[in-house]
């Protein structure tokens, strides 16, 4: 018996429901007996009231800009780790030992390769299709060559599968960019990480060495752990509810990818640099402010607000000190930066932004450190994906792992016309 209750009063009656704690957070109110005990469902579109499930993986204290993995702050990890020890902590719970994360590394190294089929499988996609799409289409047909992981009951099949996963994706993402440029596909490289292995299968060519350069390969990787994981976000929800039918991982991380595509989620980052340089100069950014602020315009300030953030998204400061790294390390200059920063100063200074708790989020300034490493705008949201398959796997093990996990079903309030007759065509 919880020690905390929740008295609901309904129809004159009372009821009384267990609050649960959590390690930190707000309580919840276990709801769960709610519709047999009082006949009443919740009603709470876009769940912004409501916890899925119980999870140990991520925190998120969106009113003091905090973002926790396994209990370690996002700034550390972003500083300190690599996105490989991130995957091992969000897939494991612990930071590995040197041993683990060799372990782990060398595990991932040599699950990179995709089954030569695949070739064929890209070849049937236009050269002008998104990235996105191809990844949706791809990473659903892996459960079509790998069928020796997809007992999900097994926890070994689970593991080799998210092995699978993680390790294939950058292999998968370079050859969407790669078919679009018309470039023959690049064979990963064991003796590189798993980031300059991407850099190298994105940017390189057979007819020469690909260097890697350290200080690009080091803000790629600290890009992949901003965005490994985001608690119960749109697509990692979408992950889970697709899992909870039993769906296999290949078919559920497909289902994120989905999810992850458009432009209120994964996205924006495309969407923002695109919105970035249409406003073009500093001096037009008074118009587009006054853009998003107007309630008869669809636009938005892409790149801004959050559900959860309602203080400065703290993945947004670390992705902005390493436009200043990249920029110095490859010599460029891009005014569109100066505009973002002068958008970001001129937006947090007008109370329509002050008032609503509208701030910069990771997707801001992520755009314009991908664009000067040198990846179109299309592949923005691809390498999300790449990086957040690492949370979806570590939260559809989680959910496979719970022994309270069901089916998710959720209900509705019905508006539509209540019972009546059919009416034959001839009558109507
Ligand atoms: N520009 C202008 N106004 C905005 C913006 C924006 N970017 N975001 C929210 N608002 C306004 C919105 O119109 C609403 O006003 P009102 O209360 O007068 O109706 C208020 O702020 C609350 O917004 P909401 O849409 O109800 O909030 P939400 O929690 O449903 O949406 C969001 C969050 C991220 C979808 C939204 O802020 C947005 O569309 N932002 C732009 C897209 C974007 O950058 N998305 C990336 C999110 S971070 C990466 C990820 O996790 O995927």
């Amino acid at each position: 018996m919880a020690d905390k209750q929740a008295k609901l009063e309904l129809g004159g009656q009372t009821y009384e429901f267990p609050v649960l704690e959590g390690s930190t957070g707000p309580d919840v109110v276990d709801i769960r007996k709610l519709y047999g005990s009082t006949g009443a469902f919740t009603f709470d579109p876009g769940y912004k009231s409501t916890a899925s499930c119980e999870s140990a993986l991520t925190y998120i204290d969106g009113q003091e800009g905090v973002l926790l993995h396994r209990g370690y702050p996002i700034g550390q990890l972003a500083e300190h780790s690599s996105f490989m020890e991130t995957a091992y902590l969000l897939l494991n719970g612990e930071l590995p030992s040197q041993q683990e994360y060799e372990d782990f590394n060398y595990t991932i190294t040599r699950h990179t390769m995709l089954h030569d089929q695949l070739n064929t499988f890209y070849q049937g996609f236009r050269r002008d299709a998104h990235p996105m799409a191809i990844m949706c289409g791809v990473v659903g047909a892996l459960s079509a060559f790998y069928h020796d992981s997809t007992d999900i009951s097994d926890p070994e099949h689970r593991k080799i599968s998210s092995h699978r996963l993680i390790a294939k994706m950058p292999t998968i993402a370079a050859m969407a960019y790669k078919y679009s440029v018309g470039q023959p596909f690049m064979q990963p490289k064991n003796d590189l990480s798993y980031t300059g292995n991407f850099l190298r299968m994105t940017f390189g060519v057979p007819a020469e060495e690909y260097e890697v350069i350290p200080a690009v390969e080091k803000a790629m990787d600290r890009i992949f752990i901003l965005h490994a994981d985001h608690e119960q976000n749109a697509s990692t929800s979408t992950v889970r509810l697709a899992g909870s039918s039993g769906a296999n991982p290949f078919a559920c991380i497909a289902a994120g990818i989905a999810c992850l595509w458009g432009p209120a989620h994964g996205g924006a980052n495309e969407a923002a640099l695109n919105m970035l340089r249409e406003i073009g100069t500093p001096d037009r950014i008074p118009h587009y402010i006054e853009r998003a602020k107007d309630k008869n315009d669809p636009f938005r300030l892409m790149g801004f607000g959050h559900r959860v953030y309602k203080n400065y998204d703290p993945r947004a400061t670390v992705m902005q000190s390493t436009v200043r790294e990249v920029f110095d390390a490859l010599n460029v200059k891009d005014p569109v930066f100066e505009t973002a920063l002068q958008l970001e100063e001129i937006a947090l200074s007008d109370p329509y932004f002050k008032e609503k708790k509208l701030f910069p989020n990771v997707d801001f300034y992520s755009g314009i450190i991908l664009s000067a490493i040198g990846f179109p705008t299309t592949m923005f949201t691809a390498l999300f994906a790449l990086a957040r398959t690492v949370g979806w796997v570590a939260q559809w093990n989680e959910m496979i792992s719970d022994p309270a996990q069901v089916i998710g079903r959720p209900r509705q309030l019905y508006t539509g016309p209540v019972e009546r007759d059919y009416v034959p065509l001839s009558e109507r």
